[in-house]
């Protein structure tokens, strides 16, 4: 098993690629602490890991709020002893498709809270639990779109912010063992995308972005979870302040 005995916290672990990665941790041997606002949907994906056999148990949190997030690292440390491995999934685009001369302060200042503030306040306090120890795996959630898109104005800034950080905190933490890697996934097929566009306009858009994609299809939720795996695990223990394109070949 590759993550034997570590111990794991998934944020967004109640959406489609976070519980895909609690799930892939969990098969591993992880011990996954699965945090999000949606608490019923933890729950069923904690069910479904306990069923195969899997360990895990649910701390929730709002990452936008500093105070939350600074109680879910204290409990993490309290009830579990140890942090091994972060994977701060968190996000979403809450400004889409919007022009750059409409763009909003509220809906400006929700994408780079939600997106950029949680991750570095969770690496922050990952950090103190992960210096102690001498050891850490921390997997942030950038975007291909980091490399920037319009329409996505403030969304990519945030995941440009991500990638930025991540290799700041790659270069301050790797005296102690602490590798720190971003995920860069083209468009995957999610329940959130699917539910804000409908079934139709999804198909069309799964159709026409696959064609422009070299591999021929989008992502799922798998593809991102097996390479989160991947820098979770100690066989990516000479990797770090990296950005891996899940991509299909997507913008080469
Ligand atoms: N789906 C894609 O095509 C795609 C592509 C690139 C990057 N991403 C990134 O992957 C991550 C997961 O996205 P997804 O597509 O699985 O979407 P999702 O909506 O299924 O997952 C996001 C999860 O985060 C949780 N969440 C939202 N706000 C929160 C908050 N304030 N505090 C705690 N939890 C909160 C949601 O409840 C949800 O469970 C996001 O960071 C997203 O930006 C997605």
């Amino acid at each position: 098993m590759r993550l034997k005995d570590k111990i794991a916290l998934v944020t967004g672990a109640a959406g489609s690629i976070g519980s895909a990665t609690v799930k892939r941790f969990a098969e591993e041997g992880a011990t996954v602490i699965l945090s999000d606002i949606n608490e019923e949907g933890c729950k069923k994906v904690v069910k479904e890991i306990k069923e195969k056999g899997g360990k895990g148990g649910i701390i929730g949190a709002d990452v936008i709020k500093e105070d939350e997030i600074v109680a879910l690292f204290s409990k993490v440390k309290e009830e579990y002893g140890r942090l091994d491995i972060l994977a701060n999934i968190a996000g979403g685009d809450f400004e889409n498709q919007v022009p750059v001369d409409e763009i909003s302060y509220e809906k400006m200042s929700y994408n780079i809270d939600i997106n950029l503030k949680s991750t570095i306040l969770c690496c922050r306090e990952a950090s103190k639990i992960m210096m102690d120890q001498q050891y850490g795996k921390i997997i942030n959630m950038s975007s291909l779109v980091y490399r920037g898109s319009p329409m996505q104005f403030t969304y990519s800034a945030a995941k440009g912010g991500v990638f930025t950080f991540t290799r700041s905190m790659a270069l301050t933490l790797g005296m102690y063992n602490i590798t720190v890697n971003a995920l860069a996934p083209a468009l995957v097929e999610v329940d959130i995308i699917k539910n804000a566009i409908g079934q139709e306009m999804w198909e069309a858009l799964k159709e026409d972005t696959a064609a422009r994609y070299p591999l021929g299809r989008v992502g799922q939720p798998i593809d991102i979870a097996n390479c989160a795996l991947f820098l979770a695990s100690d066989e990516s223990s000479f990797i770090t302040g990296q950005i891996i394109e899940i991509s299909g070949g997507a913008r080469l």
